[in-house]
């Protein structure tokens, strides 16, 4: 019989552009791991059965990206608390007894990320712009590392949804995003999806202004993102998309799935030399 080699994959729409198998066998690689993992193109209509067909077929594990998040966690056996309070999640992984459980590696990913550019201490003030999926998949770790959220969003009611599902878990206040507390605030995250429509979301200069680090969720492979563009344009500084947030999200997931943490600086560092 031929060696089987453990099957994984990221499923979205559109998926052609994602960087997750490139990353997956960066870390394959680095930790000797015998596997494979592909892009795949979810169907807007049949993606349950997509998924099914695919675990049925042996896979062991895959990452979820837009729009299918939701959709893959309600699909799911079993997930952790921090997919639960995310209501969605990046990765599945196929346990043993065949029962599917879901994660939620986003935020880890986010802290690793500010971890490595030196961003996150304790007792810190946070601005998130946006209350969306983006924003939900990273407030738990956030809370956890002992940081103040202000969650500002265009829509006041969405924040303030969240913060009712979050507020046992640490400070977070919502706030509409023309009513942003005048206060400096050592971090803004940008966690809207304006900048995918090359738009930036409709934050004042002046709450920019506040900021003393910025970090946009979002990724760019060569140019800024708008986020960070705007920014720049404002004369800011300490700014970082979110390549390193994607890479360390892949990280964890693949810790899950194998029991092996790679070296995400490492790789990280590859990458952005291999892009450059
Ligand atoms: P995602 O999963 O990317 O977070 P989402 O759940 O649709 O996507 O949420 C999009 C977020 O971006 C929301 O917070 C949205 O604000 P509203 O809740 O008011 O709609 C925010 N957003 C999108 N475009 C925006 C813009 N131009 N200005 C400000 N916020 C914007």
């Amino acid at each position: 019989m031929a060696d089987y080699v453990d099957q994984y994959a990221v499923w979205g729409n559109p998926i052609a552009q994602s960087k997750s198998p490139l990353i997956q066998s960066k870390f394959a690689e680095q930790t000797k791991q015998k596997m494979e993992y592909a892009a795949k193109l979810g169907d807007l209509e049949t993606f349950e059965q997509q998924l099914i067909e695919f675990f049925a077929a042996g896979a062991k594990g895959c990452n979820i990206t837009a729009p299918f998040k939701e959709r893959a966690f309600r699909l799911a056996d079993e997930s952790s608390e921090r997919a639960k309070l995310a209501a969605a999640c990046n990765t599945l992984k196929k346990r043993d007894d065949g029962r599917l459980y879901a994660d939620n590696t986003d935020g880890i990913g986010l802290v690793t990320d500010l971890e490595r550019l030196n961003w996150i201490r304790p007792h810190q003030r946070i601005l998130i712009l946006g209350a969306g999926g983006a924003a939900r998949g990273v407030l738990l770790p956030l809370l956890q590392a002992g940081q103040q959220i202000v969650l500002a969003n265009r829509t006041l009611e969405k924040a303030q949804a969240l913060v009712e599902k979050f507020k046992r878990y640490g400070e977070i206040q919502a706030v509409a995003m023309t009513a942003v507390p005048a206060q400096s605030y050592d971090l803004i995250i940008n966690a809207t999806s304006a900048g995918l429509r090359g738009s930036t979301a409709s934050v004042a200069s002046d709450t920019l202004k506040l900021g003393n680090a910025f970090y946009d969720m979002q990724y760019a492979k060569s140019a800024d993102t708008p986020f960070i563009a705007h920014c720049k344009s404002l004369g800011l500084s300490n700014l970082s998309n979110g390549f390193g947030m994607l890479v360390a999200q892949a990280a964890h997931s693949f810790y899950l799935w194998r029991g092996i943490m790679p070296n995400f600086m490492a790789v990280y560092q590859q990458l952005k030399k291999d892009m450059a």
